[in-house]
């Protein structure tokens, strides 16, 4: 009897190829201008196991920014630089039920305050936290935790989409104004200076093999792999892990922990990190995305693990 891993490695190629019609559902993104020349059928794979041992299908050297992907490890670094209470006075825990990049329930509810995170609002709010005396030096500290978690001292932001969003934003713009005015973020915060940022974490970029072990450092309780040091505090893991399964998807989380049943969060550059707890980390890529801004041949994949491996936490 083959392991679950030994079954994995034998059949994802094919269900990968399975997947892939599902791309023409959908659409590349091209709000952010550079994002749309991602090729829009490909997709690709990367599954870590806790042993390391490593399953990789289709497109997979394709480097792509993480987008929204990188703000659950944001949040992670936020809540190691400031603590649980600092953070929630700043953000929610609440699904918002809106588009990630929706202004309607920041002025209907309580006024300003991001509803969770992972919506751009709360993601904005989230970067203003991260210690350092300058904008370059809070992002360096972001890039450095990023090439902690994915174990690879290369990761670097694309300039070419990095510049692309700077000089497109202007919803972002208009919600970080937003979040100024109503002290979300704090007198001595400049907008561009929490924008710049952002952006450039947005455009974090990385493979689907980086992704997976961004994952797996997740599925493994916030411990690394292969030193076993503790690498983020177990309750900062639980909380980015609820968040993922209740906001990662966007307004379709619901659907996804139905359908999949397992921590996932999406990015608008079609990527998509995935973790089953304490066994696997997985990266996935398809720049194709339906319209609530997940990519759709992804999705179509994750779905079809789960269900065969009955990987649903619920
Ligand atoms: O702020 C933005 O709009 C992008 N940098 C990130 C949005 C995103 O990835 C939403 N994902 N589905």
């Amino acid at each position: 009897m083959p392991t679950e891993m030994e079954h994995i490695t034998e059949h994802l190629p094919g269900w990968l190829e399975e997947s892939r019609h599902a791309a023409s559902e959908g659409k590349v993104a091209d709000y952010i201008p550079e994002l749309a020349h991602a090729p829009a059928d490909a997709l690709g794979c990367t599954l870590i196991d806790t042993n390391g041992n490593t399953v990789t299908a289709g497109d997979c050297s394709l480097s792509f920014t993480m987008q929204s992907i990188s703000k659950v490890f944001t949040l992670l670094l936020a809540l190691m630089d400031r603590g649980e209470e600092r953070v929630f006075n700043h953000v929610g825990m609440e699904p918002s039920g809106d588009d990630y990049n929706s202004m309607l329930k920041l002025e209907l509810v309580e006024p300003g305050k991001p509803f969770n995170p992972l919506i751009n609002a709360g993601a904005i709010a989230i970067t203003a936290l991260i210690k350092g005396d300058s904008t370059d030096e809070q992002f360096t500290r972001i890039r450095d935790f990023f090439r902690t978690i994915a174990g690879n001292p290369d990761i670097d932001y694309n300039h070419g989409v990095y510049t692309s969003e700077q000089q497109t934003a202007h919803r972002n713009r208009s919600l970080a104004y937003f979040l100024k005015d109503n002290d979300v973020l704090s007198d001595d915060t400049e907008v561009e200076d929490v924008l710049d940022v952002y952006f450039r974490q947005c455009a974090l970029e990385v493979n689907c093999e980086q992704l997976a072990r961004m994952g797996m450092v997740l599925a493994n309780g916030g411990f690394d792999l292969v030193t076993g040091q503790e690498l983020i505090p177990y309750r900062y893991v639980q909380i980015a892990k609820t968040f993922m399964v209740t906001c990662g998807m966007y307004n379709a989380s619901g659907e996804f922990a139905i359908q999949a049943g397992i921590p996932a969060k999406s990015g608008v550059s079609g990527g998509i990190l995935a973790l089953v707890p304490g066994r696997y980390g997985i990266g996935v890529i398809g720049p194709s995305l339906n319209r609530k801004g997940n990519s759709t041949a992804g999705l179509h994949l994750l779905q079809k693990l789960s269900a065969q491996y009955n990987w649903s936490i619920f």
